[in-house]
């Protein structure tokens, strides 16, 4: 296992979103605790079981070679594709962050693969050195179009790209967005003029998200030179938070992981979609 520390610098404090969210992925007990939610049986485990699913179905359709998981946190998928293919891929990953790459480490200690520190909008590979390439979770943190281009440059031609967005227009992400995180943050206010500790008050931090509709993202995929290919919405709920906490205690136990993905009339229920696009350098 190597760790690498990329040298193309890039002006970090020129990309969107501010610091706060930044901060939040560098901090070593964040990327732990965001390591353990794809466990459990909460709305993250739903959503994170829900798009690996949506993943494998494009990567089992890929015999293997060179893979780059871009943004890839505390390594949770390269494992999963280290256990699911073992030998297929020859894995690099790459974050920012170097708590995420850390905790990405130490989840595949006994593997052979690069982890590189560096930024998505100035990625530290040469042109056309990947078969597969995955965004997944990360490019509603950046700025979209520098980091297209650059999944651009770095695939291969007839390569495989794929990149997740939250989706805007789902009830989901509406009512969590517009009216249940605006909540937690007011009740979190009156906590704080009733005294309540500050450790003890409700609220959300700023999240840095941006995230655009599928139409949106599919024009901006072509304008950076890749050919989208697929949509596939994921973790379709028909329930916004916090009730669907309670709505899968009983949902998930009959739910199949195909009928978490769609590529017909139920996206509007998809929480997030991801595109799949070709490299056609
Ligand atoms: C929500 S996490 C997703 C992690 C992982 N891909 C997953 O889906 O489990 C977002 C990750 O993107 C990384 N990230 C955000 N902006 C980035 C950038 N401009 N370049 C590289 N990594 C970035 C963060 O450090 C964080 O680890």
């Amino acid at each position: 296992m190597k760790i690498h520390y990329g040298d193309r610098d890039t002006d970090l404090d020129g990309l969107p979103g501010g610091e706060d969210f930044r901060a939040r992925f560098d901090d070593p007990l964040f990327a732990a605790a965001y390591a353990a939610s794809y466990q459990g049986a909460g709305p993250a485990e739903r959503y994170f079981s829900s798009r690996l699913h949506a993943v494998f179905e494009v990567l089992d359709r890929c015999s293997g070679g060179d893979l780059l998981d871009v943004g890839c946190g505390p390594g949770v998928f390269v494992r999963r594709v280290l256990d699911a293919r073992p030998g297929d891929f020859r894995i690099t990953a790459v974050d920012r962050s170097p708590a995420m790459i850390v905790e990405a480490a130490g989840s595949a200690a006994d593997a052979e693969m690069e982890l590189v520190v560096g930024v998505a909008e100035a990625l530290p590979f040469p042109d056309a050195g990947f078969d597969v390439v995955v965004a997944m979770g990360m490019l509603e943190y950046c700025d979209h179009a520098a980091v297209l281009r650059e999944l651009d440059r770095v695939v291969r031609p007839g390569g495989i790209v794929l990149v997740s967005m939250l989706n805007p227009l789902s009830p989901y992400r509406l009512f969590e967005w517009g009216v249940y995180w605006p909540f937690l943050r007011l009740l979190g206010r009156v906590e704080g003029l009733l005294g309540r500790s500050p450790e003890r008050r409700h609220g959300v931090p700023k999240s840095g998200i941006r995230a655009l509709s599928a139409g949106r993202l599919c024009r901006q995929v072509r304008a950076a030179g890749l050919s989208p290919v697929d949509v596939v919405h994921y973790d379709l709920t028909p329930s916004v938070p916090p009730f669907d906490r309670l709505l899968g205690k009983w949902t998930r136990r009959r739910e199949r992981p195909a009928d978490t993905v769609t590529r017909g009339f139920r996206r509007w229920m998809g929480t997030a979609y991801l595109v799949v696009a070709t490299g056609s350098r």
